[in-house]
């Protein structure tokens, strides 16, 4: 009898701990899925156009630049000065007016470089200075045919 009631406890205590674990296991599934779910939300989809019309498109975390994805996706896009605003390497063209509209204004640092970039369209902006946002998820971007280096180019300030 002793033993009996022993093993029944035994059993009910087993039994206990596979609901318990069965528990466990199933909320670290859920928590995964969730995990997993948050990560997408936090990247955006953006299309990058090269000058020979190629598109690639790549995930790019929120509040990353355009020039830091580009970089971390092996896109040919320069960014002579690392985004310090001194240089309009990193020029790129919004396709879609609707994408350009949602962006935060260019200051007038980044207009300034802005208008010695090489074709300058309506909708160009510095990579540098586009940073991804939730609503910005679609974006595309066509990274012009030639930029202007004044340090390579060999520029020289005229004097005043
Ligand atoms: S990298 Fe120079 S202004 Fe963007």
């Amino acid at each position: 009898m002793g033993l009996q009631a022993y093993n029944m406890a035994d059993r009910g205590i087993t039994f206990l701990c596979c609901i318990v674990w069965g528990k466990a296991n199933i909320d670290t599934a859920a928590d995964k899925a969730q995990e997993g779910g948050d990560e997408d939300k936090e990247k955006i989809s953006v299309t990058l156009i090269d000058k020979d019309g190629d598109e690639k498109q790549i995930k790019v975390p929120i509040g990353m630049s355009m020039l830091e994805a580009a970089h971390e996706n092996d896109i040919d896009l320069e960014g002579a000065c690392e985004g310090s605003l001194a240089c309009s390497t990193c020029h790129v063209i919004v396709m879609d007016m609707e994408y350009y509209n949602k962006l935060e204004d260019p200051t007038d640092e980044e207009n300034d470089m802005l208008d010695l970039a090489f074709g300058l369209t309506e909708t160009s902006r510095l990579g540098c200075q586009v940073i991804a946002s939730p609503e910005l998820d679609g974006l595309r971007l066509a990274l012009p045919a030639a930029t202007r280096n004044f340090a390579v180019d060999g520029f020289k300030p005229k004097p005043h």
